[in-house]
């Protein structure tokens, strides 16, 4: 591999004319893992492994057997003949879906809503060991698609929020954590699924620079945390399909990020046997067609894969290269023996499709009865994921108003009103999928779900606490009779509201919302509701459970509504946490992950509901790169809260920004990555007997299911005529790309160019922890006000001060040229600012200019 060293010089956004990445045939042919960055020990037991496997063995670990056909929600195929059973992948990106005994954490939202990386990690963490505990090889989380374009997006909440900074380190932290323990993490929906509506067929077109520098940033950042999979979504972008397309899995994913474990499909995602097998698919989920039984192959891969090899339609590398990146990942994660789990990984111990302790261990054929269940208690030992699911529930709650109602101290009486305080006497997982409002929400509903072990409700909460403190508790749950609830409220000192928006996945409907949220409204007469409550007490606590924002303007500006806080779906520990910060037992650290606005016009990005052609919808991010606050700020729309608020119960003040031009051991210049790959390396010989890809005699069968065996001796595995070399079965040395060479792509982009420093202090008169939150404005008509690059979590007591660091790497100062491909300093002059959210700015300066590179202005 050569170095060259470029100059920093570089016109601005010489962008105009440059040709369009998306229909090139850039994308070919489907780079092959080569190890590299935290991976070269993975790679050299992953080929030593795949050396010794047949055809058919290889096949069957690319491809699943089919839903329903094992145990967990994804399934893959096993090597029977060296002991190494198939792989149990499972949703979701909260906890683990269909089963017991296991935690429900807070969403991905609340993770981010918290803005610290030590809870980002301990929750990975935790959750990994819950996967682990139950035998389950691959957690299907965390999400960074959707990433959050549109506010309605009904997915939006198992993610971090709509900047791809705070979702690409919140990734990052998650990923580190689930692997940590053993399990490998998938990085998904890659790409562009940022809505539900029509998420089959949709095709979105967007420009490239926006593709970089918005869509496709966390998962960057996931690639070069070493996440071990990733998952490719339904939709399609410029008329392909997502897990069908070499320009986003090829080229960006695996070229130009240098991702080097495998990509699997979404359920049901993938749709040709040669075109997702060239175009980088390496995993087929769940294998067959969501069902039924389609003979002989009853599969796009299986057997039907093994024919195209041996005809020579795929070539061997390239599935040798599905293999060896899956058990690459696996070696990775170091799931053959993992610390102090050092026993190899449990049979799986569970069935997606029963609660009972005995059932099929082949649901979709009933074949083969027997235990299935161990119910296995994984919530840590102690009472420990409660705890941390507590913290994070708390420490995610964001503090929109207060006019100095709390925190509480001992109130005479308090009344809690709404459904959504209260339990549901049919238990806490009565809905199926969570599809449901009828008493209080603390997860989305879908595929990204976990059942509760239980789920303490703010009513009960409340009242626990107030039996406590001598406080009389009243208690109505109705959202209608508005009379009961205004008798109710108008005894009490205090009364908390607790009113509900709810999302999910679009298999399941609520209400006539199909997954994405037909409006941003509470539900339920949540604002009558609440608009009843602050006519009789003036001390009207309002709590939102919603997977994003709602119109809150009426309550901002009502005089009788003392409080609001988002508590967004935070897991089993709800009720607690609140009391947690409505009685100041923590004082809150949660600001906003995204903005706060009145209608989804405000927005500036539209979801769509209903394409002219509905077998056709297509749609254009035209907005670019200017979504959520980056949108706000540039069509100067005052949001009713900003993205990165959140208020504390003190009060902080920042002094003294300094900015230190690189550090000690970095700050050189761009390397731009040349020279080339080595030739497509193969591991083990093909085997193109007909007979040497049969099913041993009197192997028995069992239907459906898929096998990787060919149908029968008759099947003509003649190398085709036809089938000559092209860029897509080409296994020689390919050129590298300026801006790859490593995972996360060119690790020159990672080198530290500033050192930001400042201090904090806290001011007011309780402990606390500030979230200093740092915008880099880049310059120029093209790029926002600002873009977040750096936060931090500080916590201070009473008259405390601290130093904060925030490290600007080049990538977090460059835009994305699509001419040379390339990131780039643009010579725009580049400000800092420094704040407690993206309005509220604290300090600013200006960047000096980097060595050889002068600003220019306006
Ligand atoms: C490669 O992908 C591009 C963009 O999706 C597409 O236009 C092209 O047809 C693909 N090439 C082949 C041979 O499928
Ligand atoms: C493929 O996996 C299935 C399911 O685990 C197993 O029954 C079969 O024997 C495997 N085939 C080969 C060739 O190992
Ligand atoms: C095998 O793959 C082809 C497409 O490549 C598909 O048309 C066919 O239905 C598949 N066969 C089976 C039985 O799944
Ligand atoms: C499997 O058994 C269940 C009852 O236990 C029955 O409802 C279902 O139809 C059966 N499915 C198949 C594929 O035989
Ligand atoms: C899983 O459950 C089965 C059935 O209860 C039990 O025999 C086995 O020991 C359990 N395995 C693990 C790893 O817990
Ligand atoms: C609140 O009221 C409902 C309806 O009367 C009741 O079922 C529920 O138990 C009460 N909640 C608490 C925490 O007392
Ligand atoms: C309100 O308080 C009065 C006096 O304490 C009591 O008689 C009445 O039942 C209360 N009403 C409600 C709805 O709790
Ligand atoms: C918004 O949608 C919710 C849920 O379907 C519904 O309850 C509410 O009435 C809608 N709001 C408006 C203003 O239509
Ligand atoms: C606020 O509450 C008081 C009762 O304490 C009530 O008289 C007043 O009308 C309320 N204000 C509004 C704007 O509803
Ligand atoms: C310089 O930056 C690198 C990369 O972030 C870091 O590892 C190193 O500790 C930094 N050195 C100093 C002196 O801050
Ligand atoms: C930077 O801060 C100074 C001093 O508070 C202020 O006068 C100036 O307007 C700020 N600059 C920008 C670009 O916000």
């Amino acid at each position: 591999m050569i170095y060259l060293i470029k100059t920093l010089v570089c016109a601005a956004a010489a962008a105009a004319a440059a040709p369009n990445p998306f229909t090139s045939s850039a994308g070919y042919p489907s780079p092959w893992g080569n190890g590299g960055e935290g991976w070269d020990e993975a790679y050299a037991k992953a080929r030593e492994f795949v050396a010794k496997l047949t055809l058919v063995e290889k096949v069957n670990l690319t491809t699943g057997t089919g839903w329903e056909a094992d145990r967990c929600v994804g399934a893959t195929g096993s090597v029977p003949r060296l002991g190494f059973r198939g792989f149990c992948l499972q949703d979701g990106p909260l906890g683990i879906r269909y089963t017991d005994h296991n935690s429900a954490f807070p969403a991905g939202i609340n993770a981010a809503a918290t803005w610290s990386r030590r809870l980002l990690r301990a929750r990975g963490e935790a959750m990994g060991a819950e996967f682990h505990g139950k035998g389950i090889d691959v957690q299907l989380g965390p999400v960074a698609g959707p990433l959050g374009r549109v506010p309605q997006g009904g997915r939006n909440w198992e993610g971090f929020g709509p900047d791809p900074y705070l979702t690409g380190v919140s990734m990052a932290h998650t990923i580190q954590g689930i692997q940590s323990r053993g399990v490998l993490a998938c990085a998904k929906h890659y790409i562009l699924n940022e809505q539900e509506h029509y998420r089959n067929s949709i095709s979105v077109r967007l420009d490239d620079r926006t593709m970089h520098e918005l869509y496709l940033w966390p998962f960057a950042d996931a690639v070069r945390a070493g996440v071990a999979s990733v998952m490719c979504s339904y939709n399609k972008i410029e008329g392909v399909y997502a897990c069908e397309n070499n320009y986003t899995t090829n080229f960006l994913l695996k070229n130009e990020l240098g991702f080097q474990g495998f990509v699997m499909s979404d359920w049901g995602a993938q749709k040709t046997t040669l075109g997702s097998a060239l175009n980088g698919l390496d995993m087929a989920m769940p294998g067959d067609f969501m069902g039924g039984n389609r003979p002989p192959y009853n599969a796009l891969w299986g057997g039907n894969l093994t024919e195209h090899v041996l005809r020579g339609q795929v070539p061997q590398w390239r599935v040798d290269d599905m293999v060896v990146r899956i058990m690459a990942a696996y070696f990775k994660v170091r799931r053959d023996s993992v610390g102090k789990y050092a026993e190899r990984p449990g049979e799986v111990n569970f069935s997606s499709w029963t609660t009972k302790r005995e059932g099929w261990m082949h649901e979709s054929s009933n074949s083969t009865w027997g235990v299935v269940n161990g119910f296995v208690d994984v919530q840590g030992g102690g009472g420990e994921h409660a705890a941390l699911i507590r913290e994070i529930g708390a420490k995610s709650i964001v503090l929109l108003k207060n006019t100095g109602v709390l925190p509480l101290t001992k109130p005479a009486s308090i009344a809690v009103v709404g459904r959504d305080a209260q339990d549901d006497p049919r238990g806490p997982n009565a809905c199926k999928e969570r599809a449901c409002i009828e008493a209080t929400v603390a997860m989305g509903w879908g595929s990204g779900t976990a059942e509760f072990p239980y789920l303490i409700s703010p009513a009960t909460a409340i009242k626990t606490r107030a039996a406590a403190d001598g406080t009389t508790f009243f208690n109505t749950t109705s959202n209608w009779d508005l009379e009961t609830a205004k008798a109710v409220a108008r005894n009490a000192s205090v009364a908390v509201v607790c009113v509900v928006a709810h999302a999910g996945e679009n298999f399941v409907s609520v209400g006539g919302n199909a997954g994405d949220r037909n409006n941003l409204t509470l539900w339920d007469n949540g604002d009558a509701l609440i608009r009843a409550v602050a006519s009789v007490n003036p001390n009207t606590i309002v709590v939102l459970h919603t997977p994003g924002p709602v119109a809150l303007a009426q309550h901002k500006s009502h005089p009788n509504v003392s409080a609001i806080l988002w508590a967004g779906y935070p897991g089993q520990e709800s009720g607690n946490a609140l009391i947690d910060v409505l009685y100041g037992a923590v004082n809150p650290q949660a600001r906003s992950p995204f903005t706060w606005a009145e209608s989804p016009e405000q927005y500036g990005a539209s979801l769509l509901f209903s394409a002219p052609d509905p077998r056709n919808p297509e749609q254009t991010f035209s907005e670019g790169v200017f979504i959520d606050y980056r949108h706000f700020q540039r069509a100067g729309i005052a949001p009713t809260y900003e993205f990165g608020f959140g208020l504390s119960y003190t009060t902080f003040e920042y002094r003294n920004l300094r900015v230190v031009v690189g550090n000690s051991t970095q700050g050189g210049a761009q390397v731009v990555m040349q020279g080339s790959t080595k030739p497509a390396p193969t591991y083990g010989t093909l085997d193109r007997r007909v007979g040497a890809n049969l099913a041993p005699e009197g192997f028995s069968r069992i239907t459906p299911y898929v096998y990787p065996w060919l149908s029968g001796p008759n099947v003509s595995v003649a190398l085709l005529q036809n089938v000559s070399t092209t860029a897509a079965t080409d296994g020689s040395a390919q050129p590298l790309l300026p801006a790859g060479g490593a995972p996360g792509g060119n690790p020159s982009l990672y080198d530290v160019l500033y050192t930001v420093r400042a201090e904090i202090e806290n001011t007011g008169a309780v402990a606390g922890t500030e979230i200093p939150q740092l915008y880099v404005q880049l310059g120029g008509q093209e790029n926002p006000w600002g873009v977040l690059r750096g936060f931090d979590d500080v916590t201070l007591a009473p008259g405390e001060s601290k130093t904060v660091t925030f490290e600007l790497t080049r990538r977090d100062v460059s835009n994305w040229n699509v001419s040379s491909q390339n990131w780039e300093i643009w010579t725009k002059e580049k400000v800092i600012f420094l704040g407690s959210s993206s309005t509220r700015i604290r300090l600013n300066a200006t960047l000096p200019a980097p060595p050889g590179m002068r600003w220019s202005h306006g």
